[in-house]
């Protein structure tokens, strides 16, 4: 079933409008025109998605000098490459001549980037390398066109870009949840599998589902055994609280349960989003399989199977489900008003040999199916937030609280782009004054 989205009849002050309405009316799901506006999702590329920290590879991914991949984001290709001194750089795949994409290919190893259309040539960093008879050209700066730069950030082996140069800082973030996401020694990991699940949703219906458990229940049955994420506190509490009490000294990592969470509206700066929690699965599962049972040699330094799992979240779109056998990668990405890529990575311990050490289909089984049944219910939630009839309903406050403080941002964000609200932004301070209050509440 393909869903059509269009919102006709639309301008900023219609916008406006609808965010004024969305304050009426808190704590209920949102209007279904923040999933139908061209406008809107003009508006999500320009001042939120690539304003925003995104995963992009691993570094294992591209080892050698002249290594690249291409990341695809929205219509945009960005293009994330090793160079000749061992860093990882990231650019924006347009000529800068008259904007033809330089590169192709998805990922491959390159001296150049040779423009197709009239023969530009990049160095592996982007600088501009020759540009066929520019030199009767006497005002012709090389070194003013080379391919434009994407800030690039790599920690424990997971690299992130970000379209805004001025952007804040992710690492900084991150030191926060260091020891328990270094217990998965993520830089030596290995990437067992990569799989992208294009889902017919607006991306922040897709986004949405993954930030609340409450359909877990009933959509995720082999899921809802094992996790008690699914649970309201009062009824998981006792699982988890005996789960923390073993977990250092069983994992042998010192810090592996902390808590962080400084997400959306509370990261230190914009959508650079740090969280951490470890959670408790039931008794007689040790780790996120078909049968709850081990698939592949510990992570990193960890000792024994505590019975416990890792739930991170580093940037808006990113997010990791670590198992103390393999940690699964999940990020959102829109490609258009109405379609998403859903990517997950699935990470094993960087010594593991496939075949001998684990089987690949064991260890994705959990995450490939739950991911099917969520790309099933996304789907059917698209067609119904679609309709004219669909009406808000209210979030459940415990179970849909993140998914609210998600909404909180967007909304905010979104209101804090509108060309009028951003002249009076700009007559004062460069810090967003308009109130995040009225999306809290
Ligand atoms: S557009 Fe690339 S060389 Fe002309
Ligand atoms: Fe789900």
């Amino acid at each position: 079933m393909t869903s059509i989205a269009i919102s006709v009849d639309d301008s900023f002050q219609r916008m406006r409008d609808k965010l004024e309405a969305e304050k009426l009316r808190p704590h209920h799901a949102m209007d279904r025109y923040f999933y139908r506006s061209h406008l809107v999702h003009e508006q999500e590329l320009e001042h939120l998605i690539f304003k925003s920290w995104i995963y992009a590879l691993h570094a294992s991914e591209i080892p050698s000098a002249g290594d690249y991949q291409l990341v695809e984001i929205g219509e945009d290709s960005i293009i994330v490459a090793r160079t000749k001194t061992g860093e990882i750089t990231a650019m924006h795949n347009i000529c800068r001549h008259r904007g033809a994409r330089v590169c192709e290919e998805a990922s491959g190893n390159k001296r150049t980037f040779v423009c197709p259309y009239h023969g530009w040539v990049y160095n592996i960093d982007g600088s501009l390398k020759a540009a066929r008879e520019t030199h009767v050209m006497l005002d012709f700066n090389a070194a003013e066109h080379g391919l434009k730069p994407v800030n690039c950030v790599t920690y424990m082996g997971l690299v992130f870009i970000n379209c805004d140069l001025g952007a804040g800082d992710l690492i900084a973030s991150l030191e926060n949840i260091r020891e328990p996401l270094g217990a998965y020694d993520l830089e030596n990991a290995k990437v067992a599998q990569r799989k992208t699940y294009r889902v017919a949703a607006n991306w922040k219906l897709a986004l949405e589902n993954y930030l609340e458990c409450y359909h877990c229940a009933t959509s995720h049955r082999a899921y809802a055994k094992m996790h008690t994420l699914k649970d309201l506190e009062v009824k998981s509490a006792p699982v988890v609280s005996k789960m923390l009490d073993r977990a250092d000294k069983i994992t042998g990592i010192r810090g592996i349960s902390k808590e962080h969470t400084q997400i959306y509206l509370d990261a230190p700066s914009f959508g650079a989003c740090a969280h951490t929690m470890r959670y408790g699965l039931f008794d007689g599962f040790v780790t996120g399989s078909q049968d709850g049972q081990p698939v592949a040699p510990l992570m990193g330094k960890i000792k024994d199977y505590d019975g416990g799992a890792g739930d991170f979240q580093m940037g808006p779109l990113t997010f990791m489900l670590n198992y103390p056998d393999h940690c699964v990668l999940y990020r959102f990405i829109p490609r258009s008003l109405t379609e998403t890529d859903m990517e997950l990575v699935w990470f094993v311990n960087g010594e593991a040999v496939e075949g001998e050490d684990y089987n690949l289909e064991k260890v994705t089984w959990l995450w490939h199916h739950t991911t099917l049944e969520d790309e099933y219910i996304i789907t059917r939630n698209a067609a119904g937030v679609n309709s004219r009839f669909f009406e808000p309903g209210p979030y459940h406050p415990e179970f849909e609280f993140t998914l609210q403080q998600f909404v909180h941002w967007y909304l905010h964000t979104l209101e804090a782009s509108l060309p009028s609200t951003r002249k009076w932004l700009a007559g004062g301070t460069a810090v967003s004054t308009i109130s995040t209050e009225h999306y809290k509440n």
